[in-house]
């Protein structure tokens, strides 16, 4: 299949670099989003999200006049939906007297419904956004059969998921291997041919339930398995064991790979989508269930590491360092850190939290430090949330000309106990109760 010009649906962190990617590859792209703030960003040739070479990239694209951006699709020889699928906020399904989360689908159902009106026989239409398993069969398709033309019939269908890291998205998103699963064969191959136009990693084709669940996998088999690294802190913990030291002995062995345990597991994707397993089939998920359960209550044991540091936390001053999901990237969404800092607050701590990579951030409750001195001068106490490559390379000799903090715990296993204690700190270490220095 040919494709002159497409409609990429949702410009976040997953549409934006792809429909600039296909526009550097010579497609005309039009670029769609609700969001007035976006569109107008982009037609600027500036953006709204913080991704390394992202700025540059959409800066030529709009510049060559083979991207733009819209609030409503056109005609176009394929549509791609990349629009966000988090959990509800306040509704839970039920199995068994335990709770639940759900997917909140509005997105790629109003998505969907945007296609309708400009879809002409012999299109492609892909969704993106991670989806629960049968998503693009039993959601996707009857909504677009509301055009009067079905799906594997008159116009190709598929599901292929974005397996791209933040913060190396523009390499991935053409090195990495790609599933595309089609409602039919022939829309498998349709998805190939517009893939092809920059994917340089494998492209294998299979059906769009397949792709839905290798999604959901991959997330799933991450989640579960720093549940069980988690597990293993706070065992070692209990048991006075350092459970970086241990992980690290026994990930000699050939056939284990123990990952890192930390203040809990956030993000857009890994701490969401395991919940869509769960939706789909709950009497058949219990492992995957408890790993979320394990991994949601980590920020619980945090604040237990620094009770047992700094004894009741009533009015003490604390600084946070680190406010993302995940090092060196400015996404806080579900973050674990919000999560911890909100505890914190309950038991009467004040807390003032440091995030480099969000300068202008408005978080919700949260008091925002206009700069790593601000968040620390007055503090009783530092607490390591994120290893940002700003946090694990800092100097604590100069750190402690300016703070007056003398204790310092850290989640993540960025700093080094004797630098710190050479500077004059006391450092506690998750999963570590014999680390005190
Ligand atoms: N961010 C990641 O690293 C990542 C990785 C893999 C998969 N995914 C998945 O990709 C999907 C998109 O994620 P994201 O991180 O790009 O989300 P995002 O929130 O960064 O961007 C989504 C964009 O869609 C827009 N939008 C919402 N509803 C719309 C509609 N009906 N029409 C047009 N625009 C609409 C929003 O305004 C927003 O700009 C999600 O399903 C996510 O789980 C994300």
């Amino acid at each position: 299949m040919n494709f002159q010009k497409i409609c990429v649906i949702g410009l976040g962190y997953i549409g934006l670099p792809t429909a600039s990617t296909f526009a550097a590859h010579g497609i005309n792209v039009l670029g769609v989003d609700i969001s007035p703030h976006i569109v107008e960003t982009i037609n600027k040739g500036e953006i709204h999200i913080h991704e390394p070479g992202l700025l540059e990239e959409v800066k030529k694209a709009i510049q060559s006049g083979n991207f733009k951006a819209a609030a409503k699709p056109e005609e176009a020889d394929a549509f791609i939906i990349a629009v966000p699928t988090p959990f509800q906020e306040n509704k839970f399904g039920e199995y068994n007297g335990l709770a639940y989360k759900l997917a909140d689908m509005r997105a790629v159902t109003s998505a969907a419904e945007s296609i309708v009106p400009f879809l002409r026989k012999g299109n492609l239409v892909v969704l993106e956004s991670t989806s629960p398993p049968r998503t693009t069969v039993d959601l996707v398709a009857p909504i677009l059969a509301r055009s009067g033309l079905e799906a594997g019939r008159d116009f190709h269908l598929a599901y292929s998921p974005e397996r791209v890291l933040p913060g190396q998205i523009l390499r991935e998103l053409i090195e990495n291997a790609r599933v595309i699963g089609g409602i039919t064969s022939e829309s498998a191959q349709a998805g190939r041919d517009l893939y092809a136009t920059f994917v340089k990693g494998q492209i294998i084709q299979t059906d769009a339930t397949t792709a839905e669940m290798v999604k959901l996998m991959e997330n799933t088999y991450r989640d579960v398995n720093i549940a069980i690294a988690n597990e293993f802190s706070r065992l070692a913990d209990k048991f006075g064991v350092d459970v970086w030291e241990a992980i690290s002995i026994g990930n000699l062995h050939p056939r284990v790979k123990i990952l890192s345990p930390g203040p809990g597991v956030g993000g857009h994707c890994i701490s969401v989508d395991p919940w869509f397993l769960v939706e789909s089939a709950p009497e058949l998920a219990s492992l995957i269930y408890n790993a979320r359960l394990v991994n949601d209550a980590q920020p619980h044991f945090v604040v237990k590491l620094v009770q047992r540091a700094l004894g009741s936390l009533n009015e003490k001053k604390i600084a946070v360092l680190g406010l993302a999901y995940k090092p060196d990237v400015d996404d806080v969404r579900e973050s674990p850190a919000t999560e911890v800092i909100h505890i914190l607050q309950h038991t009467g701590a004040q807390v003032k939290a440091w995030e480099p990579f969000k300068l202008d951030a408005n978080m919700k409750g949260i008091d925002m430090a206009s700069s790593l001195e601000d968040a620390i001068k007055d503090a009783d106490a530092i607490i390591l949330l994120v290893k940002h490559t700003e946090f694990t390379t800092l100097n604590p000799n100069e750190l402690a000309q300016k703070t007056k903090a003398r204790i310092v715990i850290d989640t993540v296993n960025g700093w080094n106990n004797e630098v710190w204690k050479n500077a004059g700190f006391t450092l506690f270490r998750l999963g570590n109760n014999k680390s005190k220095i």
